[in-house]
């Protein structure tokens, strides 16, 4: 699609138009990834960060929280209760440290689960900004799949909400280390940021397509009454989770062969905003593993749904209104973005 084209549907309030343009965005991943969804236990395993990222709950300088880092036995185990579930793959995901104590803890997690689930259990990463060393020392140790969110390619927009030592050019530097170390790399951006236009994001499709990018996550931005960005702003919930779903659509008929993410932002703004993410072209969902006692702990924004449940309890409710919308779940598969296959090809020749 040109940019225009993009434009048009981003904008669009004619349900006809966008049924169609989600129909077709579906049939394009039932073409290139197939019908079934795939689960990515995602696990929370600590509030620390040395970031302060204007947008986000857990920003160094939020004072309201206390914080939390799981201990190596509490996050191996809720792994090996994901596996014994069926689920193919975990996420880490943390706030963003980079210390040789957090470095070689990682690596001591990643070694474990990898060990105790006979290497079968697939892991992601979505820790920061990391050296090109400690990237590789991860991969080495079993992780396969890194998440680094661009968050928005329009680098004035990305100084803005990152004044903190953030620096668009490392960040992309992240990315291609990721890439070349071999790992499916996985990006994507807030939607409906303040000062974000339409433009901004059809150029965010852009920048997946030029980064040559494996895995797609995006999700509405959506406040957090402890960070700056909430006085400043009014924002409009319904836009951004209908732009989210229209995103989705753009990318999976603009990229086709990539992973792309039903985000729990989508359901924070709309009960089943999953399920309709996967209408529109999704094929990945992420239900939280992370123990109850810590959930209340990890909120980036307002309204995270599930806060008090424990670790599988949103296992059935999830299975049965995905089979409930006729989706099928692939059990035990990583279910790998047919895109880095591709690429891998490519780059080893
Ligand atoms: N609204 C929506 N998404 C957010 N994130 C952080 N804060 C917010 C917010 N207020 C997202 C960022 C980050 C991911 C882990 O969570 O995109 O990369
Ligand atoms: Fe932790 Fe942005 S606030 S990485």
């Amino acid at each position: 699609m040109t940019k225009e084209e993009i434009i048009k549907i981003l904008a669009s309030d004619e349900p006809d138009f966008l049924e169609e343009v989600y129909a077709r965005a579906y049939q394009v991943k039932l073409k290139y990834v197939g019908k079934k969804v795939y689960f990515r236990g995602i696990i929370e395993f600590s509030n620390i960060c040395r970031k302060d990222c204007l947008y986000c709950g857990i920003r160094r300088s939020n004072k309201n929280l206390s914080r939390f880092s799981m201990p190596k036995e509490e996050i191996v185990e809720t792994a090996l209760i994901a596996y014994k579930a069926g689920y193919g793959s975990v996420l880490l995901q943390s706030g963003e440290r980079a210390d040789g104590e957090f470095i070689d803890f990682i690596e001591d997690v990643l070694k474990s689960i990898k060990r105790l689930t006979s290497k079968e259990l697939g892991i992601t990463l979505s820790l920061g900004e990391q050296s090109p060393e400690t990237y590789k020392r991860w991969f080495q140790a079993g992780a396969h799949r890194y998440l680094l969110r661009i968050e928005t390619s329009n680098k004035a927009l990305y100084q803005h909400i990152h004044p903190d030592g953030h620096d668009y050019d490392i960040r992309l530097n992240c990315l291609k280390f990721l890439k070349d170390i071999g790992y499916q790399v996985g990006t994507g951006v807030m939607i409906g940021l303040p000062g974000q236009t339409l433009e901004d994001l059809a150029e965010d499709i852009f920048f997946f397509q030029r980064e040559d990018i494996d895995m797609i996550g995006m999700g509405p931005y959506i406040v957090h009454k402890d960070t700056p960005l909430i006085d400043k702003y009014k924002i409009d919930s319904e836009r951004n989770f209908s732009l989210g779903l229209k995103m989705i659509a753009s990318v999976r008929l603009q990229l086709k062969d990539v992973n792309i993410a039903a985000t729990t932002a989508l359901q924070a703004l709309d009960r089943t905003g999953r399920e309709k993410g996967l209408k529109a072209g999704a094929n990945i969902i992420m239900p939280n593993i992370t123990p109850s006692e810590y959930r209340d702990k990890y909120q980036l924004y307002e309204g995270k749904p599930c806060i008090k449940e424990d670790a599988l309890a949103c296992d059935d409710c999830l299975k049965n209104r995905l089979l409930s919308v006729g989706e099928e779940i692939g059990y035990k598969r990583w279910g790998d973005s047919p895109h880095f296959f591709k690429r891998w090809k490519f780059a080893k020749r």
